[in-house]
């Protein structure tokens, strides 16, 4: 008895010590949010705890003002040279989007050169094909920006360098509007004609595991479809096009038709308005993709390791596995 329960125990430390050494993740908060304030601290930690992998926040200057203010480019070059200067990344690691930080997420994969790889990418409420209306604003400065930008339109210089969320505000009426002035998701989702770069199709392709997931009740999101890169037709403001019809998805621009038919992608519903996800959600749709076992340190070999392992994943699931849907990142954007 005593020596089956020190078998156990020590296999329990080798899970531990392997999970130590398990893919890093990172998270890209949203608009509005900042890696210091508690929601997304304890976003990361459950998650951390619950995957044995450590996971960080990457903040792009100072938190929410900049999420608002600062040009997507600008954000993503910044993102980018922080992933690279974080050696714990260099074997690879997994991204985890929060709304408005999935297209900064996006733009580290398909942008940025000689960046270590990504492997799964978790997108949670991604305006992916773009929105139909800017989100609400935040504060009384922000919201005396959103004057000016009203009067200037959306795709006025001063709106794409003074704005984050102008870059991928699209007007399904004013398509022309979009191509020609908005500096960031035409280029993301390699939507102009003339610019299309293959190494961003090639980049995105490369992922393990591309996980969508949509929030059935998102008021933020519109339509709230494009976390699943479904939107409007173009010209029109109904019906919203199952991301299959797209043109983005048909001809492929960026690679998600290659990803889909590869079997990598997943396209999730869960319950709640945008960002609201319970724990049970996140334990079954987050949680499976950053514990990727890949051990950096060879692993010893153990008889029936699958059975021990997932009886050991069970165990830490119990050990922290609480609050079933007690919601975490209320007021995210
Ligand atoms: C495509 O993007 C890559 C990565 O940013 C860049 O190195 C390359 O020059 C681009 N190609 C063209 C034709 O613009
Ligand atoms: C999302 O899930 C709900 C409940 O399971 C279902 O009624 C709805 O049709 C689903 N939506 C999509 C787009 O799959």
């Amino acid at each position: 008895m005593a020596t089956v329960r020190v078998f156990a125990l020590s296999l329990f430390f080798v899970a531990l010590f392997t999970g130590a050494k398990s893919v890093p993740f990172i998270v890209l908060h949203g608009i509005g949010d900042s890696c210091k304030n508690s929601g997304i601290r304890n976003f990361i930690k459950i998650l951390s705890e619950l995957s044995g992998s450590p996971g960080y926040c990457l903040e792009i200057g100072h938190g929410s003002w900049d999420s608002w203010t600062k040009p997507l480019l600008k954000q993503t070059a910044i993102a980018c040279k922080k992933v690279k200067k974080m050696s714990d990344l260099g074997q690879g690691y997994n991204i985890v989007g929060l709304s408005q930080g999935n297209l900064i997420g996006r733009g580290i994969i398909e942008f940025c050169d000689g960046t270590p790889p990504v492997k799964n990418f978790i997108s949670l409420g991604g305006p992916h094909a773009g929105v139909a209306s800017v989100p609400l604003c935040g504060s009384e400065l922000i919201c005396t920006l959103y004057d000016i930008v009203l009067k200037l339109g959306i795709y006025s210089r001063f709106a794409q360098q003074n704005l984050a969320p102008s870059g991928y505000v699209k007007i399904p009426i004013d398509i022309a509007g979009y191509i020609k002035g908005c500096r960031f998701l035409p280029k993301l989702n390699n939507e102009i004609v003339d610019e299309r770069n293959s190494t961003y199709r090639q980049r995105f392709t490369s992922l393990q595991n591309l996980i969508l997931i949509m929030f059935e009740q998102d008021k933020i999101l519109i339509p709230k479809e494009t976390a699943w890169f479904g939107y409007y037709p173009n010209g029109a403001l109904h019906p919203v096009i199952p991301v299959q019809q797209t043109e983005l998805y048909i001809d492929d621009w960026i690679g998600l038709r290659a990803l889909d038919e590869a079997g990598k992608v997943k396209f999730i519903n869960v319950s709640g308005d945008h960002l609201d996800i319970s724990h049970s959600d996140m334990k079954t749709c987050i949680v499976p993709y950053l514990s990727d076992q890949t051990p950096i340190v060879p692993r010893p070999k153990l008889k029936h390791s699958s059975g021990w392992s997932s009886s050991i994943w069970s165990f830490l699931l119990e050990m922290f596995g609480v609050h079933e849907d007690l919601t975490v990142l209320s007021n995210d954007i």
